[in-house]
């Protein structure tokens, strides 16, 4: 009975351990910065600021991610505005089909990790707010990888949690302001 009550003791302890690895070992996988780019002043009558996007500041540092946190039926986002129109403040056409699109139609920009080289190009995500819902087409990349040059209007890289969605989207979500709102706490999943 004595070894019994051993056996027992060392079995729980390693589970404790095996447990601890575990989640030391996902911590350590967590996403991280993939480097730093420096902002440049941008050239005039660069960066469109109509719709108060950030402009790269010359000298500051800007963080730049491959990864975004893993996908769940409730993954936790920050809603931003975006222009998919030509002449809009999202730089040039989609990432997924090298095209304008209206936005007065649901669609959405994904942050790098989660645009995933383009795997969920024309798939539609859940996005949730407050109570209500909207289903939007995912149809470019938000570049957490790159920013401050003539690519990305001289914006930002992205934030690696980033929903950048038309003003349908925010329209759906009860919001007809959304250059006064700037962003919001969302929810997301695959449809
Ligand atoms: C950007 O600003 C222009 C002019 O104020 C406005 O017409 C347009 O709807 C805005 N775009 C978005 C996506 O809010
Ligand atoms: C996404 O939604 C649009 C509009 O409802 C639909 O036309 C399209 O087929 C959907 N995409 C997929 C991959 O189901």
């Amino acid at each position: 009975m004595r070894n019994f009550c051993l056996i027992a003791s060392l079995l729980l302890l390693f589970i404790i351990a095996a447990n601890y690895n575990f989640s030391e070992a996902s911590r350590l996988q967590a996403c991280r910065p993939s480097g730093t780019i420096t902002g440049k002043t941008p050239p005039p009558g660069k960066c469109n600021q109509e719709n108060d996007s950030d402009c790269c500041k010359a000298g500051k540092k800007y963080k730049t991610y491959e990864c975004s946190p893993s996908i769940s039926s409730q993954t936790r986002a920050t809603l931003t505005i975006n222009s998919f129109e030509e002449g809009g403040d999202g730089g040039g056409p989609s990432e997924c089909d090298d095209n304008y699109h209206s936005d007065s139609i649901p669609i959405v920009a994904l942050s790098t990790g989660w645009y995933n080289g383009g795997s969920r190009c024309f798939n539609n995500i859940t996005i949730r707010y407050n109570g209500r819902s909207v289903s939007a087409m995912v149809v470019d990349e938000c570049d957490s990888t790159m920013g401050c040059d003539d690519d990305h209007d001289y914006q930002p890289p992205c934030p690696n949690t980033i929903v950048d969605g038309s003003k349908a989207v925010w329209e759906a979500l009860g919001i007809s302001d959304p250059d006064d709102v700037g962003s919001i706490d969302i929810t997301w999943s695959e449809d």
